[in-house]
């Protein structure tokens, strides 16, 4: 259980790493002004190697946590309101991913409405998303 718990939380932080870095991606992208084509060719394709590589590692961390969950059976039960409140957040960071692909292919589609400082709040989410779901799952405070 050890060993998919440290996996667990292994994927979950390269997770992290693209849900941290693409929004920061879209800020750069928000403001490339409209005749650097090259600037922007450049960031878009980093932006989608990312999310490409990021799709699989979410999958791989939402596997263990499930494994944990359901094989294991922690969090299982009466008295384990803090998987409940977990997986809600878990629910609300898939959202904020498909999302970002949503974004990703507006912007590839030239049809960005929104400003850089729209997508630095944007960016702030996964940040408050990871704080509830690690006080949830190591806190347990209900
Ligand atoms: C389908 C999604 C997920 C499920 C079903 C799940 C389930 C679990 C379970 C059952 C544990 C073991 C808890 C224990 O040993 O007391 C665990 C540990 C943990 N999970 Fe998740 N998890 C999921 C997603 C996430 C996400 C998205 C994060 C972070 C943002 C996260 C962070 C952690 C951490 C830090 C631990 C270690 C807790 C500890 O050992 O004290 N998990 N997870």
């Amino acid at each position: 259980m050890l060993w998919v718990k440290a996996l667990h939380i292994v994927f979950v932080a390269s997770w992290f790493a693209g849900l941290f870095y693409l929004p920061r991606i879209f800020v750069n992208l928000a403001m490339v002004p409209a005749d650097s084509h090259a600037e922007r060719e450049r960031l878009l394709l980093m932006a989608h190697k990312l999310y490409r590589f990021m799709t699989p590692l979410m999958a791989i961390a939402l596997g263990f946590g499930l494994w944990l969950w359901l094989g294991y059976g922690i969090g299982r039960g009466a008295g384990n309101g803090w998987m409940h409140a977990k997986l809600a957040v878990v629910v609300l960071l898939v959202g904020y991913h498909v999302y970002c692909g949503r974004l990703l292919r507006e912007f590839e589609q030239l049809h960005n409405r929104r400003s850089h400082v729209w997508y630095r709040w944007f960016n702030e989410a996964p940040v408050i998303g990871l704080l509830l779901a690690v006080v949830l799952a190591v806190v347990k405070p209900f």
